[in-house]
């Protein structure tokens, strides 16, 4: 392993010898920004805007409803699926595109919770991401089971033979930590119960095999490290094996094995396809499909080499330059814990967020007192990741985040 990132010359090194360095030039990011939110929203991949007009102006405008067959509008959400599958490690026809994160959490906890007949329990993970929650109550509540929520490597005590379903996300959307994903899901699956993840903060930042694991349902967003723009569309992953199978809630005439005979009865379409559900939102799915051509000729092992590098220089950083001013690294340490952000813990972080913002450093806040830096390899360099370093420590010496400009409320900005 590399010595950690210690010095701009150091930074500007690494950069040259950076093999995903050719990346960069296929976003279009204003020159004088160092975007550490693509953990949030990632940036535009340089493709989009004339693929979006070309979905406008050729495609709607001038194909008009041929575009279903013409321009392939009725095969995308599998075609877009299984491109996003190969960053996942799901073999073709095992994930569909669409819909929100949420309504596949929807989909995915209750068609498994369906499967384990006799099974009474939900867990989720009490640190989960608020909807992850949300849904899994509400699921819990339509079929009359009991949620049980945990801290998720720590099942031992609470898998048993009435655990129906374990959702967790395989990374924490607030401190970053990544979960040991292959030892859970062996533990669940020894216990009997099935395996749903979020791959929300994983698809396009760190490789994920889902196949391999034999996970059984897992859902993620797009709009984050795969760049598909605001609500793009997110996606299911539910495995061959378990798809004739599934008992999906959301019985939507697209999911329907022939959509087009327009019978009165639901009869759900083999594979894949029962996943669909109603009229996919086509513009933001085509931005998508537009946008996952960043990843052409990418190896995702160097894109997680790339992203420990950087959260390393992060860390080494803040150890070396911020601790006296209370910054305190919750980033855990090992490797083989981290995903692909960086998380400090300060002092007015709030406040401290919104000074780097207006020095064109953008991170984001989480209540109560954390600064998340996501880490996106694709598009950042490590001289950028020093700068926004350097901008962090001025701003605390400074004390600049004492400008009131930058107090809660004062700005209608939510990152
Ligand atoms: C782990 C996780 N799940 C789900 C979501 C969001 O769900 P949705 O796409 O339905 O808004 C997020 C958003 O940040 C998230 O971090």
């Amino acid at each position: 392993m590399a010595d950690p990132v210690s010095s701009r010359a150091a930074a500007v090194a690494a950069d040259a010898a950076d093999p995903l360095a050719f990346a960069r030039a296929r976003f279009a990011l204003p020159p004088d920004v160092v975007y550490l939110d693509g953990n949030s929203l990632g940036a535009l991949p340089a493709n989009v805007p004339a693929a979006v007009a070309d979905a406008v102006e050729r495609q709607w405008g001038r194909d008009l409803i041929s575009s279903w067959n013409s321009n392939g509008w009725w095969q995308l959400p599998a075609h877009v699926g299984d491109r996003i599958g190969a960053l996942v490690g799901a073999a073709p026809g095992q994930v569909i595109c669409g819909d929100s994160t949420s309504v596949q959490l929807f989909q995915a906890l209750t068609a498994l919770a369906r499967i384990g007949t006799g099974r009474r329990t939900i867990i989720t993970d009490g640190a989960n991401f608020p909807t992850d929650q949300y849904l899994a109550e509400s699921v819990a509540r339509i079929l009359g089971l009991r949620l049980v929520r945990v801290a998720p490597p720590d099942l031992a005590g609470v898998l048993d033979a009435d655990t129906a379903v374990v959702s967790f996300s395989a990374v924490d959307y607030r401190t970053g930590e990544r979960w040991d994903a292959p030892a859970i899901t062996a533990a669940v699956h020894d216990a009997g119960a099935l395996m749903l993840w979020d791959l929300c903060h994983v698809a396009g930042a760190l490789p994920f095999d889902l196949d391999g694991l034999a996970a059984d349902a897992a859902v993620g967003c797009t709009y984050k490290y795969l760049n598909g723009g605001p609500g793009s569309p997110a996606w299911l992953y539910l495995p061959t094996r378990l798809q004739p199978s599934a008992d999906l809630p959301l019985t939507g005439w697209h999911g329907h094995a022939d959509p087009f005979a327009l019978e009165q009865q639901y009869v759900p379409a083999t594979g894949i396809a029962r996943g669909r559900i109603g009229t996919p939102a086509l513009l933001s799915m085509l931005a998508l499909d537009a946008a996952l051509d960043v990843w052409d000729g990418v190896d995702l092992a160097a894109v997680r080499a790339k992203s420990l590098a950087l959260s390393d220089l992060v860390i080494g950083y803040a150890d070396a330059n911020l601790a006296a001013f209370g910054v305190e690294v919750v980033t855990r340490r090992e490797h083989e814990r981290r995903g692909s952000q960086a998380a400090l813990r300060m002092p007015h972080a709030y406040e401290v967020t919104q000074a780097l913002v207006a020095r064109g450093v953008v991170g984001d806040f989480r209540a109560p007192d954390l600064l998340r830096l996501g880490l996106a390899p694709l598009y950042l360099s490590f001289a950028d990741v020093w700068t926004a370093m350097e901008t962090l420590r001025d701003v605390l010496a400074t004390e600049a985040y004492r400008d009131p400009a930058f107090a809660r409320g004062m700005d209608a900005t939510v990152t």
